[in-house]
């Protein structure tokens, strides 16, 4: 007997194993849609620096007697997608703008295709986009993913004009979920989305016609990332290959310090004399055992003089900005933020934000209520399995905070990375690397410090007003006793006393 072999397209990979990248059941994968287009859309906004206006609808599918067929519309005033890349960005599993180094939230070129692929499988429909960049033709199309082939099926194009200079995408589709066990997540997923995007304006229409608005508080952006060239410590031999085949450089010393990040002309020639191979050689005649030689090299451990890459290319929120997503979001009675110093591991820059919050409306679940977030990305599902999780429960002394059970405490922790260590592609969990478990336990660490303090003045004023309110209470008795006992008619006057005490009590 023998085994038939063929090969599938990534479509039909994806096809077989949605749930790899969220899309297991009705539920998850309405969430999961939702997230990816709206994504898609604050990446088009915030490259470009224009303050988010994104619009979601979801309405149940008119004809379908079974409620579980909806219409999902994502609309958003982005940058728009020129015509002729619509039908793959939209159609071509593995296929996007974003396969650079650079703080996006898109990274795979997969996430919005899989909607429309979830979409298409279970309602047997095609998608409808319209976009423009803003010059004066407005695009529409319809489409469809060919799975087997992986390639977009275009069924209507057409062009109408754009007087207004209108930018921005509308995607539509249909698809079967079940909103009613979705919308728990759906709302969270929104509602800290506005937390770390406090400048975006989200409007959400569900299929009951509800609506919820999280209005931006602010049109101060963080500055857009910018892209960096790959960093030595994170180059592998398939990398350097495909380098040296773009390169124009003819000799090793000028590939160096032009193709790598933070790698200047000292750098260049301490590495090659280090390795043994001379500078003035030409990369494209480097034979197969030089290039492992080199890239073996640029490792720590064997070379320790490359400069860290530099965080300047990265877009973390700021300090403002949490602090402002937190105040909107939970109106707390204390809240310190801390911006870690830019680290990075294996070759990629990355800054940790830590942000704690205490009372207003912070939860009061029994254990310390985690908000996590990767290149302002929340991140809902697979907690326990995230790194900060770990770090929350395992490595901080909360009691030494003064945080026992019940105190009502938030944690904020956002990565910002050109490359964000995900587990898998649904984009849901952090790897555990040892230089981002450091950074988060370190921040925790010290914001969670500056929360003590506040808790051991709120405790000491709180004792304090308790010893005034005694005096006031037992004072004027004292005060009426004793004079009875010393024989005399006239009671002191005790209120400059309580007076002092009370003033006492305001400077602690
Ligand atoms: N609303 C939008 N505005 C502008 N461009 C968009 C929009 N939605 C998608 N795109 C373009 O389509 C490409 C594919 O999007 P898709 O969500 O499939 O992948 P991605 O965002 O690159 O990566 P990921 O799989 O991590 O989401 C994007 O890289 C982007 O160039
Ligand atoms: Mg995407």
């Amino acid at each position: 007997m023998s085994e038939s072999f063929r090969e599938i397209s990534p479509a039909d990979f994806f096809y077989r194993n949605r749930d790899l990248a969220g899309f297991n059941n009705p539920t998850r994968s309405m969430y999961s849609a939702i997230r990816e287009l709206v994504e898609n859309s604050l990446d088009a906004c915030e490259l470009y620096r224009i303050p988010p206006k994104i619009y979601v609808r979801l309405s149940y599918e008119e004809n379908y007697e079974k409620r579980n067929v909806y219409r999902l519309k994502v609309a958003d005033n982005g940058s728009g997608i020129p015509p002729e890349y619509i039908p793959s960005a939209f159609g071509q599993i593995l296929y996007g703008s974003k396969y650079k180094l650079r703080q996006v939230r898109g990274t795979f070129g997969l996430g919005g295709k899989m909607a429309i692929l979830y979409g298409q499988i279970t309602t047997h429909s095609s998608a409808y986009i319209i976009s423009s960049v803003g010059n004066n033709k407005i695009y529409e199309f319809e489409i469809r993913i060919d799975i087997q082939k992986n390639r977009p099926e275009i069924l209507k194009k057409k062009f109408r004009s754009n007087r207004r200079k209108w930018h921005g995408t509308v995607v539509e589709f249909s698809l079967e979920g079940d909103y009613p066990k979705a919308m728990p997540k759906v709302l969270e997923y929104l509602r800290q989305t506005a937390m770390v995007n406090p400048y975006a304006d989200i409007t959400f229409v569900d299929p009951r016609g509800r609506l919820y608005m999280f209005e931006g508080v602010t049109k101060k952006m963080p500055k857009p990332p910018s892209e960096i060239e790959p960093h030595p410590y994170g180059c592998d031999v398939e990398i350097f290959m495909r380098m040296i085949d773009d390169s124009r450089s003819k000799s090793l010393q000028d590939f160096m310090t032009t193709h790598f990040h933070r790698v200047g002309k000292k750098t260049a020639k301490r590495f090659l004399k280090h390795v043994g191979i001379s500078g003035r050689k030409n990369p494209k005649k480097l034979t197969p055992n030089e290039i492992v030689q080199l890239v073996q090299s640029m490792k720590p451990e064997s070379f320790k003089y490359f400069l860290p890459p530099d965080a300047n290319c990265l877009s973390p929120l700021s300090n403002e900005l949490l602090e402002m997503g937190l105040q909107k979001d939970l109106n707390p009675e204390f809240v310190a933020t801390e911006q870690r110093n830019p680290s990075a591991y294996s070759g990629y820059p990355f800054i940790v934000e830590i942000g704690i919050a205490y009372g207003g409306n912070t939860p009061n679940s029994p254990g310390i209520t985690l908000y996590r977030f990767a290149n302002k990305i929340p991140l809902l599902y697979d907690e326990a399995s995230d790194v900060s999780r770990k770090v929350i429960n395992n490595e901080i002394n909360w009691n030494y905070y003064k945080v026992t059970q019940g105190t009502p405490v938030a944690v904020v922790v956002h990565i910002c990375s050109t490359k964000v260590p995900y587990k898998t592609v649904g984009k849901e969990f952090i790897a555990d690397r040892p230089e981002i478990e450091r950074e988060i336990k370190n921040g925790i660490n010290n914001v969670a410090r500056r929360l003590s303090r506040y808790l051991s003045k709120k405790i000491s004023i709180a004792y304090q007003k308790q010893r005034v309110n005694i005096f006031q209470k037992y004072l004027p008795k004292i005060a009426q006793f004793s004079t009875k006992l010393a024989g005399k008619k006239k009671i002191p006057n005790i209120e400059p006393l309580v007076r002092s005490m009370m003033h006492e009590t305001k400077k602690t």
